[in-house]
């Protein structure tokens, strides 16, 4: 694709454009244009302005108890176990709006929410997840069962690809693979947040601030969420592709199950804490925890 430029000074949108055709050959102008139509009726169902009364916040004093904001997301655990209770439309539209509001790069929300209620498409989805799991576990773990590996290649991958093949990622996938760890967990919804990688700067972590707003909402309303990322193996499936929407620009970065949880699973729990380097303002640089 090329792009007509009529004269030397480019506008921003131009630039925008050209980048966009040099990083991605396969992209299309309409999918260009196509981004912009997206946003433009997104804009159309907004938060109603009119409706929220604009506060001002106080910062706590040294020793107050910690506010609503904070409680929510000191207290937010990942919910494993729901009740089979359909949530109201209301309430997953109303958390997509706070993850639309979620600050961006440009605030070119390169994202998009799917959500999925429909506990047949649930259940096809987790057993493609639970077979790929087991391919990928045989592939890379060399304690699964029928391994097609051994502890040198399992290293090797470790090693070169950390993030991917991960210790933590490892076992977590064996157990979902065995059914010893569900996928989403019997969640009433499902929401699958996709990247649009034509975005700015990094859109991933866009993404993942905006599933951030998502959940912590649904928290604040008692209800509980999990993120599973292991829905990434979806990216392999034809007929999941097409139902989510993937394909370029779009890749499923992951998804967020929610629902009503069983019993009271929130609550502050012990978590190891991590150096902080701070310069204060007489220059000085000091630890803290
Ligand atoms: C990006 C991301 C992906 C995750 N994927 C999964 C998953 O596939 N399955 C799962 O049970 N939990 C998943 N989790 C939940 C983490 O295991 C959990 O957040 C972590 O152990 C901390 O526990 P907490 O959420 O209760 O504070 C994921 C969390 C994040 C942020």
């Amino acid at each position: 694709m090329s792009v007509k430029v009529a004269s030397d000074e480019k506008s921003s949108e131009e630039i925008f454009r050209n980048t966009i055709s040099i990083k991605a050959n396969s992209v299309s102008e309409s999918a260009v244009n196509k981004r912009s139509e997206e946003k433009t009726a997104a804009k159309k169902s907004t938060v109603k302005k009119a409706k929220i009364k604009r506060t001002k916040k106080k910062a706590p004093a040294q020793g107050d108890d910690f506010n609503d904001v904070e409680l929510t997301m000191l207290e937010r655990r990942s919910v494993r176990g729901f009740k089979p209770k359909k949530l109201p439309d209301y309430l997953i539209q109303r958390m997509l709006e706070t993850g639309r509001y979620a600050p961006c790069a440009g605030n070119n929300q390169s994202w998009r929410f799917v959500v999925v209620e429909d506990q047949e498409m649930i259940k096809e989805m987790e057993a493609h997840i639970v077979k790929m799991a087991g391919w990928a576990s045989r592939f890379i773990n060399p304690g699964f069962p029928k391994a097609l590996t051994n502890n040198f290649i399992s290293r090797t991958l470790m090693k070169t690809l950390t993030s991917l093949v991960h210790p933590t990622g490892l076992g977590g996938l064996a157990q979902v693979a065995k059914g010893d760890l569900g996928v989403w967990h019997g969640a009433p919804a499902v929401i699958f947040l996709l990247v649009d990688e034509r975005g700015v700067g990094d859109p991933h972590l866009d993404v993942g601030i905006a599933g951030t707003n998502i959940s912590l909402a649904a928290h604040s309303y008692g209800l509980g969420t999990c993120w599973v990322s292991f829905a990434m193996f979806l990216e392999t499936s034809p007929k999941f592709r097409k139902a989510l929407g993937l394909g370029y620009p779009y890749k499923l970065a992951t998804s967020i199950a929610v629902g009503y949880p069983k019993g009271i699973p929130d609550g502050v729990v012990e978590r190891e804490t991590h150096e902080v380097t701070w310069y204060d303002v007489d220059g000085n640089k000091k630890t803290v925890y």
